[in-house]
């Protein structure tokens, strides 16, 4: 069997909490990702290595941590001896070093992405059963010849550029926007402490592995999404600035405006705004003429939805380009690569 390298940034997945009865009064990121993997007693025997790349709860993920990503997935991917790579990450920008990684991975080998919402410490931990599943999606899908970037978490593997994060508490917390699971894993049910399972009812959710619909057979397709195939060497570059502005009420460009004013005096400049549009990606009036005068300073503008689902689809007459599926916070990576050459929508 060949090698699962496991690279760790961080994220809930490696949380602790003094008090693991107060699951929300957690510090992401304490342990290391060795220390998830001796959590894991299916894991024992699997031939798998660890590398600590960052620790960082993810809400504060940067361009340096991709970097640093991006070299690790160099190395170990070329590796004949390693069928493919987990990284386990912060929920809160998982959907973005997804996508980042999607866009610039060759595709010639697996890489999942997984996380957890409960911290280590939690009674009800979904990290060691997710990591477990990430594990093994890595070593099926290289048996299967799939290659690509995926991301796995409460038994379904999503697309790298349909995932977002789509529940800020709840177990189940990501889908794909409009895009299936590309598979639904079979589990063993994962016994829980009957308390467990009341407690988890009580706050209106499934406790995992107990009554969640799960296929009688895993039916996995015979490709994943195309990858754009770009190379990691795009991360060793300075990121370009792209700011993300929300149409809302009142949006008067205020905001554009200040950063326009802010950009001369900086030594990196406004490069490019994604907006979080209204419904099919529209902008209040007064943030339309803000941006204008951002585009006429060589500003590049493009449109996405607040909207969860639908993304923005092109049409005739558009002012700046729409993003069709891509989340707000996916476009802004989608942009930055633009700006550096990368052209790939997933
Ligand atoms: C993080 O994103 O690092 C913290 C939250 C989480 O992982 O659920």
């Amino acid at each position: 069997m060949r090698r699962v390298v496991i690279l760790g940034t961080g994220g809930t997945i490696a949380g602790t909490a003094q008090d693991p009865s107060r699951q929300w009064a957690y510090r992401a990121a304490q342990l290391s990702v060795s220390q998830l993997v001796e959590a894991v007693p299916e894991l024992e025997g699997v031939p798998l290595e660890t590398v600590q790349v960052a620790q960082v709860d993810s809400k504060d993920m940067s361009w340096s941590v991709w970097r640093a990503l991006g070299r690790a997935l160099h190395e170990h991917l070329e590796r004949d001896e390693v069928a493919g790579v987990v990284i386990t990450h912060g929920t809160d920008t998982l959907e973005e070093t997804a996508y980042l990684l999607q866009a610039l991975h060759d595709g010639a080998k697996p890489v999942v992405l997984t996380a957890a919402m409960f911290p280590a410490t939690s009674p009800h931990a979904d990290g060691p059963t997710n990591l477990r599943d990430a594990v093994r999606v890595v070593q099926e899908a290289a048996q299967r010849c799939l290659g690509g970037v995926v991301a796995v978490m409460h038994g379904r593997v999503w697309s790298a550029g349909a995932v977002r994060k789509s529940h800020t508490h709840a177990p189940d917390a990501f889908d794909g926007g409009d895009a299936p699971p590309l598979v639904t894993l079979k589990r063993e049910p994962v016994e829980l402490e009957e308390d467990v399972v009341k407690a988890l009812s009580r706050l209106g959710f499934r406790a995992q592995g107990a009554g969640a619909a799960e296929p009688a057979e895993e039916s996995w397709t015979s490709v994943w999404h195309r990858c754009g195939r770009w190379g990691w060497g795009y991360l060793e570059a300075d990121p370009p600035r792209v700011e993300i502005v929300c149409s809302h009420a009142d949006a008067d460009g205020w905001i554009v405006r200040a950063m326009l004013a802010q950009a001369q005096t900086t030594t990196r400049p406004l490069r490019g705004i994604v907006v979080a549009g209204t419904g099919h990606g529209t902008i209040h009036a007064g943030l339309t003429e803000a941006l204008r005068e951002a585009a006429c300073q060589g500003v590049t503008v493009w449109r996405s939805s607040r909207v969860a689902r639908g993304g923005v689809l092109p049409r005739e007459g558009d002012e700046w380009p729409g993003v069709p599926h891509l989340t707000a916070a996916q476009a802004r990576v989608a942009l930055m690569l633009s700006l550096l050459g990368v052209s790939f929508m997933a």
